[in-house]
């Protein structure tokens, strides 16, 4: 799959973002390592802490349906500035998809690829628990 494609994905997604609180829609879409795409989009709460990122509403879409390993993600939100992933959601991805691409992009035309190691270098996972790759 295409980079353009995935981002195009994450775009769609972003169109149902529920976002009364922030205003600031994102989408996600991620390639597993299966060849399925998952989409997500930001869902916001009334009392704030529940809110989920696009890219979480994503990875666990995929996780949930035994899908636990992730290629790449792109995610599509910002307005000036591109969004990158959050600390919270690098830390996700630590766990299912720490060879990923991260693809942070304004449109299919205007985007970056970024290795997820430049993006939570050192990070902390399931090898320091001596646990399995999942
Ligand atoms: N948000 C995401 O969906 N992904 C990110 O990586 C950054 C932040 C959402 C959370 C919240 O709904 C809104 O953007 C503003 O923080």
């Amino acid at each position: 799959m295409k980079e353009k494609d995935l981002i195009l994905q994450a775009k769609e997604a972003q169109k149902r973002a529920y976002v009364p609180y922030s205003g600031f829609p994102v989408g996600a879409a991620i390639l597993t390592e299966k060849g399925e795409v998952y989409t997500g989009c930001n869902i916001e709460n009334a009392a704030y802490t529940p809110t989920v990122c696009a890219e979480r509403v994503a990875i666990f879409k995929a996780v949930s349906q035994g899908d636990t390993r992730v290629k790449a993600l792109a995610v599509v939100g910002g307005d000036k500035e591109k969004a990158f992933p959050c600390g919270v959601c690098r830390q996700v991805l630590s766990e299912f998809g720490d060879g990923a691409k991260i693809i942070v992009a304004r449109d299919e035309e205007d985007y970056e690829v970024y290795d997820f190691e430049d993006l939570l270098p050192h990070h902390f996972g399931p090898k320091d628990l001596g646990g399995q790759d999942v």
